[in-house]
């Protein structure tokens, strides 16, 4: 039996990824708009990616015979400094996202959820990798600074990114 709690906070936790794809659809369209199209390409595979967690868990509270509870998703921020801000702006979310899926599996702990306790290790595992990615990126755009060359070749490297549909992920 899952709990109300827990399933509202799942119900908040599909939000947040449903939001972060918004987010990054938004620096997406930044980034195509600044001419940086590698960069677009990057930010609009990780949106997809976003939609994924949003599916996964959707599809668990359905398999747990719960309701998902659909909220309003904020708008995202549709202007930023420079492409350097992006990945700042990005990393600062991932942190976030991070803190709500380690206080989830903390509240299933205490309720002594063991399945959703389960269900989680994915997503713990996965924010391990989101912000090793976005800090790679971050790293590289600190290093070779805005307005050069390098600049190019960063987004040249980022247009590579290829959205891989999650083969575990079948639909409800
Ligand atoms: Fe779904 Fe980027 O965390």
């Amino acid at each position: 039996m899952i709990t109300k709690q827990i399933t509202d906070l799942l119900n908040q936790q599909v939000n947040a990824e449903l939001y972060s794809a918004y987010l990054y659809l938004s620096m997406s369209s930044y980034a195509s708009s600044a001419g940086l199209k590698g960069t677009a390409n990057w930010f609009f595979v990780q949106s997809q990616e976003e939609m994924t967690h949003a599916w996964r868990i959707y599809n668990y509270v359905t398999s747990r015979s719960q309701h998902v509870i659909l909220e309003s998703i904020d708008g995202p921020p549709v202007a930023f400094e420079s492409p350097t801000a992006l990945f700042e702006g990005a990393l600062e979310h991932e942190r976030k996202v991070t803190a709500m899926i380690n206080n989830l599996s903390n509240e299933a702990v205490t309720a002594k959820d063991h399945a959703t306790q389960v269900f989680l290790q994915w997503f713990v595992t996965e924010q391990i990798e989101e912000e090793e990615n976005v800090s790679d990126v971050l790293a590289k755009m600190k290093l070779c600074g805005e307005g050069s060359g390098g600049l190019l070749l960063i987004d040249n490297e980022l247009a590579t990114r290829v959205f891989v549909p999650p083969p575990d992920l079948t639909g409800v």
